[in-house]
């Protein structure tokens, strides 16, 4: 099959989808029929239910197909980081998940602890999110990325009682055990052997799974109970808990059925780690739901790797961030060409703008558009998304979900014509969203007006109903889709003894969308150099995640403050781009 490129406008260049090319017709045929008959009500109903009212996220991910005809369908192909192979069908991912679920309740974890996991992509990682939501346990995921100092925020804040990594990311945690007195357990996956010697309050995974039955019945949640949580950055203070319920996943089952247009014989791939919310919703919940067969990689990005796996699994759907879109047009059509790549059909992308230059390179190398999806850690789900079935309006990020009413909104939270740039905001009350910030309701009433929940993205909506992105509308960054608050960095390089203030801001960049630049002002006695500099980097990769780390640091004198004393960030980075800095009544005078 192969999609069309045509000119709409000055600007605009449209994909069609012409019917007959598709080879079965899409889950989603009549967008704007699903938008007229759309209830929720009726969505709740492709998700099983105990009762009216109750419902667990993980039995319908997987238990639900673990005893249907979809029992020895392989839900899981998995390819290790040095190309080990392991595979698990429903009724085996069903029953390893039942084990670690009573092996957890055996060690006294209860419904509603925090458990989290802090783990590679291993099938253990899978396992272990499943087991603590068919607990009642609310589960929390970790980049493998994340440095000591930011383990013991994330751990701290939310009480963790419990955590499940491997020895080798272990070490990072017990340096700052001291400060978190909630964490009782430590459970190390040794699947693939260790020598490890588990002390008090350190369990073997294999151990426990070894005495484990594999019966268990999954905790009969109420559909606004809390099913898992990540943390995520705003623009001041430290990341925050994003909390989901059960419920979310009457939708995150609906949009990868709609959106992702899974069908039973799809193998599909999602390449984001669980870490992110997208390797939650569309990596584990919203598409086993769905039945899909999924290929794990472990491996990191590598542009041959990539286009090997997707041959290799026969990856058919495929959903993926820009950053990586443009790390493998970087690599050229020969990588690609080298590879049979027609078992893909359907393409979708994730996280930042996807550029339509991304969009064409598509079309050309797989003869497919890729569709962009709009959501957030905060929205549980895809809000706004190009569908199989509409045509593509490249550089926009498509239109609402049925059933979602998205909108763009002044300052003071009134909505404004097609055309006018504002604040997207969403109305509030679909299922996937987020119930609450951890132990911080005020931050969570923050994020609404006017009874808008607000997303802190900039856009507009066009006459027909789409929705282009314009960029944040605060200091957040975003950096090879990965979201960072410029407080937690500038705060890891003040604790540098070398820094005495800094302030960081997103510098644009081709290949990451954003960089994270950090100007900093050196104590007294210290001079700058390109060592000192290494070092500071360095520092905070150790501390805080290896992707929040500034790529470029710039000593300067002074930084722009407010008569308050906050650094103006909006300054350093008007003056980075050498646009005009704006209003500046409010600036120090220095
Ligand atoms: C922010 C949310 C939920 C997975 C994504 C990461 C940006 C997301 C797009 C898109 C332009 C996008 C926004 C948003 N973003 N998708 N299609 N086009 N920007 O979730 O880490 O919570 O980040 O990512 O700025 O607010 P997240």
């Amino acid at each position: 099959m192969t999609f069309t490129l045509r000119s709409a406008g000055e600007k605009i260049e449209v994909v069609d989808k012409p019917a007959e090319l598709f080879t079965t017709p899409p889950n989603l045929g009549n967008y704007e029929a699903a938008c007229r008959e759309f209830s929720w009500e009726q969505a709740r109903r492709e998700i099983d239910w105990f009762d009216e009212d109750h419902l667990n996220a993980a039995y319908n991910a997987v238990d639900r197909h673990a005893v249907g005809w979809r029992k020895n369908k392989v839900a899981l192909y998995w390819e290790g980081e040095r190309g080990e192979v392991e595979k698990y069908t429903f009724r085996e991912l069903s029953r390893l998940s039942n084990q670690l679920a009573n092996a957890l309740a055996d060690i006294g974890i209860k419904k509603g602890d925090r458990v989290f996991i802090f783990l590679p992509r291993l099938p253990e990682l899978y396992i272990a999110f499943l087991a603590i939501l068919k607990l009642g346990a609310v589960a929390g995921t970790l980049f493998a990325a994340f440095g000591p100092e930011a383990l013991k925020d994330r751990l701290g804040d939310s009480d963790a009682r419990a955590v499940v990594t491997i020895p080798g990311y272990y070490e990072r945690i017990e340096s700052v055990r001291g400060d978190l007195p909630a964490l009782k357990d430590v459970i190390l996956v040794d699947t693939r052997g260790t020598d490890f010697r588990p002390k008090a309050g350190e369990h073997l995974y294999s151990k426990m799974m070894a005495e484990a039955d594999h019966h268990f019945a999954p905790a009969v949640m109420a559909a606004e109970d809390y099913a898992f949580m990540l943390y995520t950055s705003g623009t001041t203070g430290k990341s925050k808990g994003v909390v989901h319920a059960h419920e979310a996943i009457i939708q995150e089952h609906l949009s990868a059925k709609w959106i992702l247009d899974l069908k039973d014989d799809d193998i599909y791939w999602c390449t984001a780690d669980p870490g992110w919310v997208t390797g939650i919703a569309y990596g584990i919940l919203g598409t086993w739901s769905n039945g899909a067969t999924s290929v794990i990689y472990e491996g990191r990005f590598n542009p041959r790797e990539w286009y090997r796996i997707v041959e290799k699994y026969d990856v058919s759907v495929w959903y993926t961030a820009p950053t990586a879109i443009r790390m493998l047009m970087k690599a050229g059509p020969k990588a690609a060409a080298d590879f049979d790549l027609s078992c893909l059909r359907h393409l979708a992308s994730v996280g930042e703008p996807l550029n339509p230059e991304a969009i064409r390179w598509g079309l050309d190398v797989f003869g497919l558009p890729f569709h962009d999806t709009w959501w957030q850690t905060e929205t549980g789900s895809i809000l706004i998304a190009n569908y199989p079935s509409i045509p593509v309006k490249l550089g926009s990020m498509g239109r609402p979900f049925p059933g979602v009413t998205a909108s763009i909104v002044d300052d003071d939270g009134n909505e404004m014509p097609p055309g006018t740039p504002g604040h997207l905001a969403i109305k509030p009350g679909w299922p996937a969203m987020f119930r609450t910030v951890w132990h911080n309701e005020a931050k969570y009433e923050e994020y609404f007006n006017n009874d808008w929940y607000i997303t802190g993205d900039r856009a507009y909506m066009d006459s027909e109903g789409y929705f282009w992105f314009i960029g944040r509308g605060d200091d957040v960054i975003k950096t090879a889709g990965e979201r960072v608050g410029p407080f937690e960095v500038e705060s890891a390089l003040v604790d540098h003894a070398a820094v005495a203030e800094a302030g960081v801001i997103g510098k644009p960049d081709m290949m990451r969308g954003e960089i994270i630049k950090a100007f900093v002002v050196l104590a007294t006695d210290q001079e700058s150099s390109p060592e000192l500099s290494e070092e500071i980097r360095v520092f905070v990769k150790k501390r805080l995640a290896g992707h929040a780390y500034p790529r470029e640091i710039e000593f300067v004198d002074v930084l722009p403050k407010t008569q308050s004393g906050k650094i103006m960030r909006r300054v350093l980075k008007a003056r980075e781009l050498g646009l005009p800095v704006g209003d500046l009544s409010t600036l120090e005078a220095t």
